[in-house]
């Protein structure tokens, strides 16, 4: 389907420069060369190229003035800068001026052909192409849980293994992560997808009513109890029951839910007559639970009866690789459900999107995404139509700051979560190759390979 794959490849070493064209031609992409800036920007001039790769020292023109002239001749073209000097600051400064990546001599080709794959694959993304849904299914998601970075591979991994099970599962993250989303796709995936999935919002619930509405209660019960009801762990016998918000569950209700889980068997309010229940229970918090038990307000026995299972989804600002995906995921179905024709979004929109902190998560890209669309009659996104709390807001100018709390901090947890932090992103910036990780973090392999094995950040 796709045309012919254009790539222009500058190196006035010329043994260098035919290795890499040979090796672009082997996995079948269509290379020119060009030995000085000159040629090259003649060649850039006439012709379509979709990705260049150039060396960033040439005899008569840096890498640097070609990236300038191909943003203004061919913008949508994606620069590629290859050092040799071990100079990260010619080629930091040449990402901030927009290549889309940079290698280090000597080459690994097997990076090499990553990088040149992922730059084609953001293009395509930018690109009307995006709207092929079924291929960017069929790729990165999991029932419309779409991801591609480190940290949700890693979930979904763990998600395949789950639904083989009938076990307990804590689903832990902030909110607009996607708890929910993920808990029924593991009901609707697992062995109980025939029976019902009954979700309980416990903080939504009035603390009165809550009792009520899990256990059910019977006539006469209390005032306003004019007959007989079941509760929703009745309701949800032989399916899922999705306990959400678990952490705002008071006190005396962890106790009778203790039981529940403990006999099997639920007593409806003001009755003592117990049924018997086979519900599998998936629950979920944005609160870290651990802390709440040692403050004493969250049960330690019920704590460890629910997080049989803990699955993590980790907030957006750490996999900001899922954002195209997700961002070419909502505008195609936004715009479907506005009966409107595809959307597309500018690299410039999409890059200050990729730099924003989320802390709304995905919840907060969904919104803006439908904001957008509706604000504009345009088919492109474009960086006016960001608002300017994105565009304020940028993560690279961002000096690290961790704030003393007034009752403490735990040290050494905080400064492991930062350097887990850390390692995570680099690990995404990195496409997941080590030395390239280690290479960003300023320290060597083998010491990221130690610290990922101490951290348990598995690959
Ligand atoms: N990985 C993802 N792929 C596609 N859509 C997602 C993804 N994660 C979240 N969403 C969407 O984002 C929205 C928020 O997700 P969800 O309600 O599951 O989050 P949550 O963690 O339960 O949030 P809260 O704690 O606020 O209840 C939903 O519309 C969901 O479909
Ligand atoms: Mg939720």
């Amino acid at each position: 389907m796709d045309d012919v794959i254009k790539i222009l490849v500058i190196d006035d070493d010329d043994s260098g420069r035919e290795a890499l064209s040979m090796l672009l031609r082997s996995v079948g992409y269509e290379v020119t060369s060009a030995a000085t800036g000159e040629i090259a920007l003649d060649l850039i001039d006439h012709e379509q190229f979709q990705v260049i790769v150039s060396d960033l020292f040439l005899p008569d023109k840096s890498g640097l003035d070609i990236l300038q002239e191909v943003q203004k001749i061919s913008p949508a073209t994606e620069v590629i800068v290859v050092t040799g000097h071990a100079s990260a600051q010619t080629a930091v400064r040449a990402m901030k001026e927009g290549a889309f990546d940079y290698i280090t001599k000597p080459i690994d080709f097997d990076e090499l052909k990553i990088v040149v794959s992922k730059a084609l694959e953001k293009q395509k993304l930018l690109s009307e192409n995006i709207y092929l849904r079924r291929q960017l299914q069929g790729r990165f998601e999991f029932n419309n849980i779409i991801g591609s970075s480190p940290a949700m591979t890693l979930v979904f991994e763990r998600m395949t293994r789950i639904v083989k099970t009938d076990s307990t599962v804590l689903i832990s993250g902030e909110s607009g992560t996607g708890k929910e989303l993920v808990a029924r796709a593991l009901h609707y995936n697992g062995v109980r997808k025939e029976r019902p999935f009954i979700a309980v919002n416990c903080s939504a619930i009035p603390e009165l009513l809550l009792e009520s509405e899990l256990f059910g209660h019977v006539r006469g019960a209390f005032t306003g109890a004019i007959k007989d009801k079941p509760g929703k762990f009745e309701a949800a016998n032989h399916g899922t029951i999705f306990l959400d918000e678990i952490g705002t569950l008071p006190l005396h209700l962890q106790a009778k839910l203790l039981r529940v889980l403990q006999e099997h068997e639920v007593e409806r309010v003001g009755s003592n007559k117990p049924v018997k229940l086979h519900v599998r229970v998936i629950s979920a918090t944005n609160s870290d639970l651990e802390e709440m038990v040692k403050r004493g307000v969250f049960r330690e026995d019920l704590y460890y009866r629910l997080n049989v299972i803990p699955l993590h989804l980790p907030p957006l600002r750490e996999r900001q690789q899922d954002i195209m995906y997700l961002t070419a995921f909502f505008l195609e179905k936004q715009c479907r459900l506005m009966g409107r024709q595809p959307c597309t979004i500018s690299k410039q929109a999409l890059e200050a999107l990729e730099r924003y902190s989320w802390p709304g998560n995905v919840r907060e890209l969904e919104n803006l995404i439908e904001r957008m669309i509706a604000l504009t009659d345009a088919n492109v996104i474009t960086l006016d139509d960001v608002p300017v709390k994105i565009l304020g807001e940028q993560l690279d100018g961002e000096t690290f700051c961790v704030k003393m709390q007034s009752g403490g901090i735990d040290l050494v947890a905080t400064i492991s979560e930062i350097e887990h932090s850390l390692i995570f992103q680099a690990l995404e910036a990195a496409g997941g190759i080590k030395a390239r990780a280690a290479a960003l973090l300023g320290i060597n392999r083998t010491t990221l390979v130690e610290k990922i094995r101490r951290l348990k950040i598995e690959e």
